[in-house]
C-alpha cells in the first residue's frame, strides 16, 4: 500500500436470521460501529426490504454512529418538536418517558397511537432508527404490523372502495387530545404548526423498490379519505385501521439491551405499548427522509 491509499473495511461475519413472524428479522454478529463494506451493506439493505423491520443486536454504537449509518440510506429529517433533539444532534429525537428538574427529556408519548412516522410530511420516512439507552424492567415493547400483508387480505368491499382513493395526514390531528392527558406536548409555535401542513397521499401505495402494495393509513395521522362524506370516511377508516392490526400482521418486539432497531415506514406501522409510568424508558431516534408516496 502507498501513503494515502485508503483502509478498505474489514469484511464482518454476521447472521441475519428471519422471526417467526410476518414480519422483522435479527441480525446477530455485526458491529454497526464500524465502517462497512459495500456488500455487507448491500445484504442489510436487502433484508430490511425482505423483512420491513430488523433488530441490530448489541450495538454499543454512539449517537454520531447512529447517525452515520442512517446517512447511507438517504437524509435524516428534523422532528418537528425540535425541543426533545439530543443537545448537539438535531437528527437524533430522545424518545424517553423520563422527566429530569421538572422537565421532560425527550418525547414520552412517540407512538401512543398507530402510525407510520413522517406521514404528515410531502415526503415520509423511509425508514426509522430506534436505539435503546434505557429499557424498563417490564414493558416498553414496540409492535409493527406489515401493511403489505394487510393489503394483500384485505376484502375485496374494501379493496374497490379504496382503490384510487387519497386521504389526508396531519400532525395535528390527536394532538390537542395528546397535550390533555401528558407533559410531553408543549404548545407549538407558528413555525412549527407551518411545517406540518396538512398534506393528501394515496391510500394505498407502491413501495418504490419493491414494487410491493401496502395500506398507508393510520389512526394517529390519517384523518378523512378525500371526496367521500364525513360519515362514509370515518367508517371506512375505522375498517382499515382495524384490519390492518389483526393479530396476524403483527410482531412484537420486546427489546434487549443495546437493540437497535430498523423499521421500513413505507411497509409497516407501529405503535409504542406503553411503559409503567414509575420505569425509566429512553432511546434514540433517527429517521431517513423517503420518497412521495404513489
Ligand atoms: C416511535 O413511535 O417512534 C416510538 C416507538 C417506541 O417508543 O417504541
Amino acid at each position: 500500500m502507498t501513503t494515502g491509499d485508503a483502509v478498505a473495511p474489514a469484511a464482518q461475519s454476521f447472521e441475519i436470521r428471519a422471526f417467526d413472524a410476518p414480519l422483522g428479522a435479527e441480525v446477530v454478529g455485526l458491529d454497526l460501529g464500524q465502517p462497512l463494506r459495500d456488500d455487507d451493506f448491500a445484504r442489510i439493505h436487502r433484508a430490511h426490504l425482505d423483512y420491513h423491520v430488523v433488530v441490530f443486536r448489541d450495538q454499543r454504537i454512539t449517537p454520531e454512529q447512529q447517525i452515520a449509518f442512517s446517512r447511507r440510506f438517504g437524509p435524516l429529517q428534523i422532528h418537528v418538536l425540535h425541543q426533545f433533539g439530543l443537545p448537539g444532534y438535531p437528527e437524533v429525537l430522545v424518545v424517553s418517558n423520563v422527566i429530569e428538574n421538572g422537565k421532560p427529556i425527550g418525547l414520552g408519548d412517540a407512538g401512543h397511537y398507530w402510525h407510520s412516522d413522517l406521514s404528515y410530511k410531502d415526503k415520509p420516512s423511509l425508514g426509522s432508527l430506534l436505539h435503546a439507552q434505557e429499557l424498563p424492567a417490564e414493558g416498553g415493547d414496540t409492535v409493527f404490523a406489515n401493511m403489505h400483508l394487510a393489503w394483500d387480505t384485505l376484502p375485496a368491499h374494501l379493496r374497490s372502495a379504496v382503490e384510487g382513493r387519497s386521504a389526508e395526514h396531519t400532525y395535528l390531528a390527536k394532538y390537542a387530545e395528546l397535550q390533555q392527558r401528558s407533559p410531553w406536548r408543549p404548545n407549538l409555535s407558528a413555525e412549527q404548526i407551518a411545517q406540518v401542513k396538512p398534506v393528501v397521499h394515496p391510500i394505498v401505495r407502491t413501495h418504490p423498490e419493491t414494487g410491493r402494495r401496502a395500506l398507508f393509513v393510520s389512526e394517529h395521522f390519517t384523518t378523512r379519505v378525500i371526496g367521500l362524506p364525513e360519515d362514509e370516511s370515518k367508517a371506512l377508516l375505522d375498517e382499515l385501521f382495524a384490519h390492518s392490526v389483526r393479530p396476524e400482521h403483527l410482531y412484537r418486539h420486546r427489546w434487549a439491551e443495546h437493540d437497535m432497531v430498523f423499521w421500513d415506514n413505507r411497509s409497516v406501522m407501529h405503535l409504542a405499548a406503553g411503559t409503567p409510568d414509575h420505569l425509566r424508558r429512553k432511546l434514540y431516534r433517527t429517521t431517513i427522509e423517503g420518497d412521495v408516496p404513489f
